[in-house]
């Protein structure tokens, strides 16, 4: 049976750097930590959550899962952001897609990947809701795209209703949800412009964020 050595071995010359650097870096660390943002991204391979927004261990707070769904009844992401908000005090949540990603393309193109199709559903509804405005894209790769954004939108619109920010908001801890979408093609973020920091501001950055998509 394969070790994975490789891995081991990658994951002792990663301690032995970052102890080079700072001696106390993981006793440090092992006590306590202080992330300051929570992350909803996907699970894809090729968005690496704190390596492309250049942060280390002990600064980010990360939730992923198959095209970064926030879904109501989701116990999983639900305590992720109970914990990050309630106990660690995170300031900023940002949810974050991806352009090309799998599983929006799957919902795209109504193809079948097994199990995941009923968690893609959810995907699916953004689909639905969004059918007309969608339409107004010939090309494929662009209502990949919009549609990659609009999940990103409507995600950022579920985690505002949650009762974990609802009442965050309601004893006003300053939290801000952001939606963000990261370009595989230039390792580039890009803002959607739905940032909130209140229900009233989730409500309107929700709507503004829907109509700023180009025609
Ligand atoms: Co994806």
């Amino acid at each position: 049976m394969s070790s994975l050595a490789d891995l081991f071995s990658n994951n002792q010359a990663w301690a032995e750097d970052l102890n080079t650097r700072d001696p106390k870096f993981f006793e440090d660390l092992a006590v306590q930590q202080h992330p300051e943002y929570l992350w909803i991204g996907c699970a894809d391979s090729r968005v690496p959550a704190e390596e492309l927004v250049g942060l280390a261990p002990g600064e980010l707070f990360v939730h992923r899962n198959v095209a970064n769904v926030v879904v109501h009844t989701d116990f999983n992401s639900l305590s992720v952001m109970q914990f990050a908000v309630d106990v660690l005090k995170v300031k900023h949540i940002i949810v974050c897609g991806h352009y090309g990603c799998s599983g929006v393309k799957a919902t795209l193109r109504g193809e079948r990947l097994g199990l995941a199709d009923n968690w893609l559903r959810h995907v699916d509804d953004v689909l639905q809701k969004h059918r007309d405005l969608l339409s107004h894209w010939e090309s494929e790769t662009h209502r990949l795209n919009h549609l990659c954004e609009l999940n990103v939108i409507e995600q950022v619109a579920n985690v505002c209703k949650t009762t974990v920010m609802r009442d965050a908001w309601e004893r006003n801890q300053p939290v801000t949800v952001h939606g963000w979408i990261y370009g595989m093609k230039d390792g580039l973020l890009r803002d959607l412009h739905t940032s909130a920091s209140s229900v009233d501001e989730a409500r309107n950055a929700y709507q503004r964020a829907v109509n700023a998509l180009p025609e």
